[in-house]
């Protein structure tokens, strides 16, 4: 009866033929490898605004209700990163006999491969679905390099570098002349104005070649049961920055042999899984081995000291950027706040949080985190920001008590007989009091997220089924999903008017960035939050965008870059990159599928932010779609994909983020049709 309230009557309209439900998948004597259906709102996001009385599909419980019962299975192993029931609707932990993960997995045992980076959605499927993780490698990790025009350009920059001070002057200008071609033509430079002096144009131009060749992407995919080669192996103990000999040899070791495979079988005969901690390789070795069951953290410990430390010293920084830039400093900060940025770090993101506020953690006198604190404006010297945060649905999960932390921070500011001149967060809370009433604590409510049970800003589904028309329904579906307030009682409300109010006077958006393996235009979650954000804040100020930075803290010290920035890095390193491109393609219809999504992600900011510059569209047309070997190449290994890319890049047309000539565009389409020909001919060939 709860299914048909959301769905109607059996067996609805997914994975039907308005009779039967169809289970999908492949029976291999006592083993069936089965295909989880999706939540059932792909093709109808819409469905997902109302947020009450959600359920899975019929075709999604059934799917469960037939392992268990029909199938009869001892186990099941969900096979995979990030699936679908441990975020089915229901309370955050503690599952009773009304939640769906609890319901639909019942008391079978549940085994989940899950990527040993991702602890957060980990910590999820341990809480919400009994799982029992089994860690896997993420993927090879190697430095960018540089490829075609990119290597002309650098071999030009050195033959500069070695010229002579005293060359002749036409040589030097020819040379000069070349460089801006070159650059010119790998969208580095403009061709004109023609450059009067070349000599600081290069040097930025050989700085930001360096970047690219020593970003780190990730290199095809890792597969269970086959590690890491010795090469593979030497780059990663580099990347991590692992010299000591005996440590190098150790990790090594522990790299070079499976341990994925026989923690699978030992956990399907019913034997014990160690633990391990999650985290990045890069940041930390003690991931390995893989094939361990992840564990979190101590919620009390977050953020650590040395957290609290950096949180002010990447807030230094963020600020420092934005005034390089010609801005004042800001008013207003919106921020985005993960789960997993937040572990990894010890909580770096909200010290950040912390830290633009002018606050602190406080610790109770056994060391255990108890609320917040001010620091003194002598000590600050700048003025309080104010900070309205974004929770990602995992945060929120996994952080109540630094929800309340932030809260308090907030509050705490709100309420400082201090200048407004000197504390931002104040003088908005009395302007929302003097405009609407109400009390202190409504109006320092900054921290904001989905309600309980519910996860994402469901702009990146309106983006993947195209089901938008103006871009501002993006930050309307955002607002809607985001806006549930969280005060100190940790109990979520619409603060409508308070969100608004503090929109409207953000001057910059940011998030962290904490994997190597993972970028803004790899997975979509990241312009669902930061892009949805961003494009809220253009709207309820009117049309005036704020400037969005990404905090990259994967390496090192970190860096600020903007969004586009960032964007560009990582179309030039990856989507462009014969590395990057060729080491999917060795994976078959899975590295079309996340050349596709990397293609889907950038028009994602595209649509939120407007950052993306049009060449960036050109050379992905060029490479994948354009290119007749290539195209054929990927529609060979994935012809749903394929058409993807052609279509996304025609959809990216059709709303002008770029500009292609005639041409370029009825050879898209072409290319298009054929791609979906070829689709209707395999189905066709299924059918018969
Ligand atoms: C999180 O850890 O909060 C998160 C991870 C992946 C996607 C979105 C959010
Ligand atoms: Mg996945």
């Amino acid at each position: 009866a709860e299914i048909e309230k959301s769905w109607g009557p059996p067996p609805g309209r997914i994975q039907t033929d308005g009779r039967d439900i169809f289970i999908l998948g492949v029976q291999l004597g006592n083993v069936f490898v089965g295909i989880q259906p999706g939540f059932g709102y792909e093709g109808d996001p819409m469905r997902l605004l109302f947020e009450r009385d959600f359920a899975p599909t019929h075709a999604f419980s059934a799917f469960y209700q037939w392992i268990r019962q029909d199938f009869g299975a001892d186990a099941v192993l969900h096979f995979g990163t990030h699936g679908a029931l441990e975020f089915m609707p229901g309370k955050q932990a503690g599952m009773s006999a009304q939640c769906w993960p609890d319901r639909l997995i019942g008391d079978l045992p549940n085994y989940y491969l899950y990527a040993s980076n991702n602890p957060s959605e980990g910590m999820l499927a341990k809480r919400r679905a009994g799982a029992t993780l089994i860690s896997y490698l993420t993927p090879p990790i190697a430095s960018a390099g540089l490829y075609r025009g990119l290597l002309d350009l650098k071999a030009s920059i050195d033959r500069w570098r070695a010229l002579d001070p005293d060359a002749d002057p036409n040589q030097r200008a020819a040379l000069a002349g070349l460089i801006q071609a070159q650059a010119s033509a790998v969208d580095l430079a403009t061709e004109e104005p023609v450059w009067a002096d070349p000599a600081p144009e290069i040097v930025k131009l050989s700085a930001g070649l360096l970047e690219l060749e020593y970003t780190l992407i990730p290199h095809g995919m890792h597969v269970v049961g086959e590690p890491p080669n010795a090469d593979q192996r030497a780059e990663m103990l580099s990347a991590a920055g692992v010299t000591e000999a005996g440590a190098k040899a150790r990790y090594d070791a522990l790299l070079a042999e499976d341990h994925e495979i026989p923690s699978i079988l030992r956990a399907l005969e019913g034997r014990y899984i160690m633990p391990a901690p999650g985290g990045d390789l890069l940041r930390s070795m003690d991931v390995l081995p893989t094939g361990r069951n992840l564990h979190g953290f101590d919620p009390f410990k977050l953020p650590s000291a040395f957290a609290v430390q950096d949180g002010m010293r990447q807030a230094g920084r963020l600020l420092e950027r934005h005034l390089a830039e010609g801005n004042a400093v800001p008013e207003t900060v919106a921020m985005v706040l993960w789960g997993t940025d937040n572990l990894k770090t010890e909580g770096g993101p909200s010290a950040q949080a912390l830290a633009l506020m002018g606050a602190r953690p406080r610790y109770d006198s056994y060391g255990r985190l108890a609320g917040a604190a001010l620091l003194p404006l002598a000590e600050l010297g700048r003025p309080r920001i104010d900070v309205v945060m974004t929770l990602s649905g995992i945060f929120r999960d996994l952080l109540p008590l630094q929800m309340k932390l932030l809260a308090e921070a907030a509050l705490l500011a709100a309420q400082a007989d201090e200048p407004a001149e000197q504390n931002f967060i104040r003088k908005h809370a009395l302007q929302h009091i003097a405009q609407h009433g109400g009390s202190m604590e409504q109006a320092a409510l900054r921290v904001f997220g989905n309600t309980d049970g519910t996860y994402g800003a469901h702009v990146n589904s309106m983006i993947h089924d195209s089901a938008w028309n103006d871009e501002d329904e993006l930050a309307t579906s955002f607002v809607r999903r985001k806006g549930f307030a969280y005060g100190l009682d940790g109990k979520p409300e619409r603060a409508d008017k308070v969100l608004q109010q503090v929109l409207a006077s953000v001057e910059i958006t940011y998030q962290n960035l904490d994997s190597v393996e993972v970028g803004v235009t790899t997975i979509d979650q990241y312009f669902d939050m930061l892009g949805g954000v961003s494009r809220a804040v253009q709207v309820a100020r009117g049309g005036r965008a704020s400037a969005i930075y990404i905090s990259d803290q994967t390496r090192g010290e970190g860096k600020i870059r903007t969004l586009s920035e960032q964007v560009t890095l990582e179309t030039r390193t990856r989507a462009l990159n014969p590395k990057w491109y060729e080491g999917l393609l060795k994976h078959g219809y899975e590295g079309v599928r996340e050349i596709e999504a990397h293609v889907t992600n950038t028009m994602g900011w595209s649509a939120t932010t407007g950052h993306v510059a049009p060449w960036v569209y050109e050379r992905i047309a060029d490479i994948y779609v354009l290119d007749k070997e290539m195209r054929d190449r990927l529609a060979h290994l994935n012809p749903t994909a394929s058409a993807k890319i052609a279509n996304r890049l025609i959809e990216a047309q059709e709303r002008r983020y770029w500009n292609p000539s005639a041409d370029v565009l009825a050879a898209l389409r072409q290319a298009g049709d054929e791609l979906e020909d070829r689709i209707e001919g395999i189905s066709e060939g299924v059918a018969a």
